[in-house]
């Protein structure tokens, strides 16, 4: 197949031919002989063709908590968002934290997903349990809660073993205490990415710290340890406390006051270095009785289009925040996070400009709630192409359950 049209390539915005092959991009023009090239997918000259989204933080749920999402709604709903490949969170029923947990998990994403996926695994009760995981897992996620339960030494080991695996230790940072009591104070959060930060300093060992809330802890935590990256949230980026009421905003860690929220949103040019959505479905009635979290994953990219044309942030940095820096920090950077040649053809087709109207009675997701809900953002995505196959015409998922797979072992197939 040939897709023709217009493509971010290398920084700037260029009329192409991507000739696709087996899921690769396998050669790029600038232009072709169109008698001899049957097969020609045109991408109106509206849209751009960019690097497919990679989201390192959702949660997809399925197991016994189905109900609230599963492998295939969850993955429909990266699809309709531009994402191909996403990464699952373990805090699932049973907890996704030993082997043959992981293994299970990883036979049913296979089955249902629509769109690629990396899996975290929890912290494991003990060192025997993580051999094999490195050929499945893509991360480790540390939640507040595991320093309560585990010796931070047993952390430690676990770390030392995943970074020698090329695995990615992500840490949910907020003081345990506070976060299991539900304390809403920035300081739990402040507190909690400083330890962090002090503690992987103290072993050397290069760490992710995933939805921080605000510019002054983004900037402690990194004046401790240069080694250190972090993500935010659209919805740590856009909305403020004052912006919505409780329950419907809940989310650990919490929308902050608009200072907060502004000194943020700078930093998406500066300090952080991905962009991640933490979607986290609920039913309706759960979020009612307080639960934390909501889906994200089909307004993600109206967010980023919002900010493109208030002019706070740019094409290029779009990508590197939500392609390039989430395959470069996941090793992923041979196969993923660029249009080039060799690479994987996983690619987002977007219109930067349309306004739409967030109606989240229409999403894919479980969830048909949103803290966007009834706001005017921007941007649509088009078309999403996993490997070369369209998963999502601008309209429906094109694929069967099952189409996506383990982005590790691709990776593995692909050395
Ligand atoms: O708001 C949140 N929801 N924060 C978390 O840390 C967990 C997540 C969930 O799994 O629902
Ligand atoms: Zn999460």
């Amino acid at each position: 197949m040939i897709i023709e049209g217009r493509v971010f390539y290398r920084g700037s915005v260029r009329e192409l031919y991507l000739f696709i092959d087996g899921g690769v991009i396998k050669d790029i023009r600038l232009s072709i002989d169109k008698s001899q090239s049957p097969n020609i997918r045109f991408m109106d000259r509206g849209n751009i063709i960019l690097p497919g989204f990679i989201d390192i933080h959702v949660h997809l749920r399925d197991f016994e908590q189905a109900y609230k999402e599963d492998f295939y709604t969850g993955t429909a709903s990266a699809a309709a968002g531009g994402v191909t490949v996403v990464f699952d969170m373990p805090n699932t029923v049973p907890r996704n934290n030993r082997l043959s947990i992981l293994q299970y998990r990883d036979s049913v994403a296979d089955k249902k997903s629509v769109v690629d996926y990396g899996l975290y695994y929890g912290l494991p009760p003990n060192l025997d349990e993580l051999f094999g995981f490195e050929d499945i897992a893509i991360g480790m996620k540390v939640y507040p809660d595991d320093l309560h339960s585990y010796k931070i030494d047993h952390i430690s080991d676990v770390m030392i073993y995943n970074h020698a695996k090329d695995i990615v230790t992500v840490f949910h940072a907020e003081e345990p205490d506070g976060y299991i009591s539900g304390d809403d104070s920035p300081s739990i959060e402040r507190e909690g990415i400083k330890y962090i930060a002090g503690y992987t300093k103290s072993i050397g060992l290069p760490t992710h710290i995933t939805h921080v809330t605000c510019r002054s802890f983004i900037f402690d935590a990194k004046n401790i340890y240069t080694s250190l990256t972090v993500d935010s949230t659209p919805h740590h980026i856009m909305l403020s406390s004052e912006d919505l009421k409780y329950p419907y905003g809940r989310v650990r860690p919490p929308l902050r006051d608009r200072e907060c929220v502004e000194s943020l949103v700078k930093e998406l040019n500066g300090l952080i270095d991905i962009y991640a959505t933490d979607h986290a479905p609920h039913t309706w009635e759960e979020k009612m009785d307080g639960f934390n979290g909501f889906p994200g994953l089909e307004t993600a990219y109206n967010v980023l289009a919002t900010l493109y044309n208030k002019g706070v942030l740019s094409l290029n940095r779009i990508v590197e925040l939500y392609s390039t820096n989430p395959a470069i920090r996941f090793k992923l950077d041979n196969i993923l996070g660029y249009i080039e040649v060799g690479y994987l053809a996983n690619l987002t087709v977007v219109d930067l400009y349309s306004s739409v109207r967030v109606d989240p009675t229409k999403f894919f997701s479980k969830a048909k709630h949103s803290p966007f809900d009834g706001m005017k953002l921007y941007g649509r995505v088009i078309s999403t192409f996993v490997r070369g196959v369209e998963v999502y015409n601008g309209e429906d998922i094109t694929v069967k359950p099952g189409y996506g797979v383990n982005i590790k072992s691709f990776k593995r197939g692909f050395k």
